[in-house]
């Protein structure tokens, strides 16, 4: 039996985050200059059953039925071994590795199931379309999220631009969309670790207490994602940029920004970024920027000296 690798891009949230979590719509976009990577290695000298699981990045060595069910990689296994109607994969190791910063708003999470998902199936001859991939990827979610949205495992599994949301007694509304222009972003990491289900409760508390608030700020993020899906889909950079300081200006409102967030968008703005704001969850994590290549360098520096731990460029809307 041969071994079998799936990888899986990073994602991030270009505009709607939280409001999505209340069926207004958001856009997310795939980021392949970070990937979690599964690899599958058939163990014939093994007893059946005897998933030896390798994940050196959280320091993790052990057998799959020595993990607590709820362990995300264990999850990602037995949600797969359970849809494929299969207690007893043959013995086999998994190796799990990931560049996707974790708990950073990037979607390592999902990045990992997803590679998991992939791997794993396709070691055991039922290789998964994009769509159960990505379904079986929201259950995993859940333990990472409390309530997702279930936007990470779309964008990720279909590893395109994806205009997502929620409905009512229905699954989401995905719709994958063309990028006119590509266009740059640098990305900045505030190096503070944020958790999302503890965001996404936050937000739920305040919307519970001042509900009519929310639902306006809400709807305010709702039209300008229209905005941005119709700015992106006819290459107005310019005005891409502006919507994402007025979606940062809402998130801070609906109080989810920091200062240290707070601080790299203003430098990225300072350095001449057409437009900044945070990305996912928001406290910690990520902010994104929009960059010419005039400014790009500049945008880097001014990051990184206000403090980024970490800064990643990528190209959006180049084929995959
Ligand atoms: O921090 P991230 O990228 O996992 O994004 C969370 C996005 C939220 O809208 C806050 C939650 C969700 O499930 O969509």
């Amino acid at each position: 039996m041969p071994s079998f690798t799936a990888s899986a891009p990073g994602k991030i949230i270009l505009f709607g985050e939280h409001a999505v979590v209340y069926h207004r719509p958001a856009i997310a976009v795939p980021v392949p200059d970070v990937h979690a990577r599964a690899i599958v290695n058939p163990d014939p000298r093994g007893s059946p059953g005897k998933v030896h699981i390798q994940a050196p990045d959280i320091q993790l060595d052990q057998f799959l039925s020595n993990l607590p069910e709820d362990q995300p990689i264990a999850k990602a296994v037995w949600t797969l071994l359970k849809f494929l109607n299969l207690d007893q994969p043959p013995a086999c190791t998994l190796r799990v590795t990931s560049t996707i910063p974790l708990a950073a708003g990037m979607g390592s999470g999902a990045a990992v199931s997803i590679a998991i998902l992939r791997a794993f199936s396709a070691f055991l001859g039922h290789p998964l379309a994009d769509e159960q991939v990505s379904m079986l990827a929201f259950e995993v979610e859940k333990i990472h999220h409390g309530t997702p949205s279930g936007i990470d495992n779309t964008v990720i599994a279909y590893a395109m631009p994806v205009f997502f949301q929620r409905r009512q007694n229905e699954s989401p509304l995905i719709e994958t969309f063309q990028v006119k222009a590509p266009f740059r972003l640098v990305i900045g990491d505030t190096g503070i670790p944020s958790r999302t289900a503890d965001v996404v409760g936050e937000v739920r508390r305040a919307y519970q207490s001042d509900t009519h608030h929310y639902e306006s700020l809400f709807d305010a993020v709702g039209a300008r994602v229209l905005q941005a899906r119709q700015a992106i889909e006819s290459g107005d950079s310019r005005l891409l940029g502006h919507l994402m300081d007025e979606n940062h200006e809402l998130l801070c409102q609906i109080g989810v920004s920091s200062s240290e967030l707070d601080r790299l968008v203003k430098a990225a703005r300072s350095a001449g970024a057409l437009g900044a704001k945070l990305s996912g969850a928001g406290r910690g994590g990520n902010m994104i920027s929009l960059v010419t290549p005039e400014n790009e360098e500049g945008v880097v520096q001014a990051l990184l000296s206000n403090g980024a731990s970490r800064v990643i460029r990528t190209t959006i809307g180049k084929q995959l």
